[in-house]
């Protein structure tokens, strides 16, 4: 049976980010998509203009009528601005209780610029993270959430993806894509064991999405998987290709976007 899985995120116009990346991703990893908007941006690959948020009532009014009506066998939650957006998600994913819920904490912009006021990092962190299956942090990330300095090393990685199971995630994968070095290593952890999940670091411009793809990976791929470190080992062959493959595209002048069709497409279109 294919897997239905649902973006809860914001929208990149541009296609490499937000709901675009991730119905990309559903559709190149043989699932169904389906995404419930938050946030309407202005961007391209060189930067955000200008942000529209969609409000609260109207983000779970949009959840609610795919749940009335679709077996959802994943949930991946990215971008989703304020507390109220963020308690809202929480309450109908109590509600509707997926099977596997992906949450990447998307709060730190690539520029360094903090996109998650004070009061939703703490209802991200009260409400939502405890009904995750996997919560997805990059590095700055972790530092936010842990209200500490961002890990910078394996060692810290590790000491911070302890404390971010505390709060409540069934699985921890810490992001190292901000690491540096010649690795893009990420660490996964379930609460009594690490797993690894090491990739040599592509020398590339196009990091545009890279975050929404992992997680978006996750989501289609926990419901074919038989348990989330496998999940996870395929997420990140996959994202590791599509940023090797992503010289393959030409868009924008900025960051641009990765490869998510690199394992589909031989050519054009075969008609
Ligand atoms: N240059 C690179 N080469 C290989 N892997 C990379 C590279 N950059 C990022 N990754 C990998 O991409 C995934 C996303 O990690 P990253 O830390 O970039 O997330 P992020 O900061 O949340 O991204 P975004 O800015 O898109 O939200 C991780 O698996 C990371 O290891
Ligand atoms: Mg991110």
């Amino acid at each position: 049976m294919t897997a239905n899985v649902l973006s809860i995120a914001g929208s990149d116009p541009s296609g490499g980010a937000g709901i675009q990346a991730d119905l990309k991703t559903f559709a190149a990893l043989g699932t169904y998509g389906m995404a419930a908007i938050t946030a309407l941006t202005a961007q391209n690959t060189r930067g955000v203009s200008g942000v529209h948020a969609v409000p609260p009532a109207f983000v779970a009014e949009q959840v609610d009528m795919l749940f009335a009506d679709i077996r959802v066998d994943a949930v991946k939650v990215g971008m989703l601005g304020g507390a109220a957006v963020v308690a809202a998600v929480a309450d109908r994913l109590r509600r509707h209780r997926p099977e596997s819920v992906v949450v990447d904490p998307v709060m730190v912009a690539k520029s360094g610029d903090r996109l998650l006021d004070e009061a939703a990092v703490e209802t991200l962190r009260g409400q939502l993270l405890p009904l995750a299956t996997i919560v997805t942090p990059n590095l700055p990330e972790a530092g936010v959430l842990l209200d500490r300095a961002a890990p910078a090393d394996p060692e810290a990685m590790r000491r911070a993806a302890i404390d971010l199971h505390a709060i409540g995630p069934r699985y921890v994968l810490l992001k190292g894509g901000h690491l540096a070095g010649i690795c893009s290593d990420d660490l996964l952890f379930d609460g009594s064991a690490f797993l690894d999940l090491p990739a040599r670091r592509v020398s590339t411009k196009n990091t545009h999405g890279t975050g929404c793809t992992l997680s978006a990976a996750l989501a289609a791929l926990l419901p074919q998987s038989p348990d989330v470190p496998q999940a996870a080992r395929a997420a990140k062959s996959y994202i590791t290709a599509a940023i090797a493959a992503s010289d393959r595209l030409t868009v924008g002048q900025g960051y641009g976007p990765i490869h998510h069709f690199h394992a589909v497409w031989h050519g054009g279109a075969r008609l």
